[in-house]
């Protein structure tokens, strides 16, 4: 794969597992040097050591919450020096099923800042620099919960309608720049972000579970295409869901 057009830096907020790992081994894989960015320090000091010994890049540890205010500082203090031409912005789960007025106080806001202010802040920060280059890439990791809103996940499905629509009109603004966006929408995903939650899917409802390589294979392959891009047949479905009345695609959802 030919992914010279996203270089010489990708930086992957979330990129320590999952999609994320998933990510950074493929653009690894092709000569992209990457910045890889989640909380625990361990598990990025892992995979970055491994992928400097499999594929010879350059890979930057950066131990950061991207809830934390300061986390566009952080990140620029980490890469004020190199060229980032791919930005993945990962990071994004909720784990819990609990109705709204049920949570505790400042889950809302940290949900919003992990899917909403980061990738805003990080996609401004380097977009810029990849506009004024006239190439590079932006992959937003959605899910199907954007697709409706979502009793016991209102705010994680209303983050991810903000990331549907941000990635689509990115999509349209900074394509005639050569900067390709894709708004990457996963239904269930084999991640061990999913495994810690203890879900085991019902054989009886039939639903696929995704492995993260074949995500990220699908996200890197449908760049420079289409705005949105959703795993598992799901696009065809999205159409439909958008034409029924909305109590309707809540309970197809749901
Ligand atoms: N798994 C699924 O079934 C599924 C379904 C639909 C959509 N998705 C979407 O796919 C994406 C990835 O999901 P996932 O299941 O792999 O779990 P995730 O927790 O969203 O992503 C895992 C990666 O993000 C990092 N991370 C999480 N919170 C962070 C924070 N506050 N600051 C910095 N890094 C953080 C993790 O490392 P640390 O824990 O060390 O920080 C890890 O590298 C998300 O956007 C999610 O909404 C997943």
């Amino acid at each position: 794969m030919d992914l010279s057009q996203y270089g010489p830096w990708a930086f992957i907020a979330g990129g320590s597992e999952g999609v994320g790992a998933s990510f950074a081994r493929l653009l690894a894989a092709s000569g992209v040097n990457l910045v890889i960015a989640a909380r625990k320090p361990e598990p990025i000091a892992a995979l970055a050591a491994g992928l400097r010994g499999e594929f010879g890049v350059e890979v930057r540890e950066l131990a950061i919450n991207l809830c934390a205010p300061d986390m566009l500082e952080q990140v620029q203090q980490a890469t004020h020096d190199i060229e980032i031409g791919m930005l993945i912005c990962n990071a994004g789960a909720e784990n819990s099923l609990t109705p709204f007025l049920e949570r505790k106080p400042g889950r809302a806001e940290m949900l919003i800042a992990l899917n909403v202010t980061a990738p805003t802040q990080l996609t401004y920060h380097f977009g810029t620099g990849m506009r004024e280059r006239g190439r590079g890439g932006i992959i937003i990791v959605g899910s199907n919960s954007c697709h409706t809103g979502a009793p016991r996940q209102v705010v994680y499905s209303a983050a991810k309608a903000y990331q549907f629509n941000f990635a689509e009109g990115l999509w349209a603004e900074l394509r005639p720049h050569n900067v390709h966006v894709l708004g990457l929408i996963l239904g269930l995903t084999n991640t061990p972000n999913l495994a810690r939650t203890g879900y085991k899917p019902d054989p009886a409802a039939g639903l696929i579970m995704a492995e993260p390589k074949d995500v990220a294979q699908q996200g890197l392959d449908q760049l420079g295409h289409e705005p949105i891009h959703c795993i598992g047949g799901w696009t065809d479905r999205w159409r439909q869901l958008r034409g029924l009345p909305r109590g309707e695609a809540m309970a197809m959802i749901g």
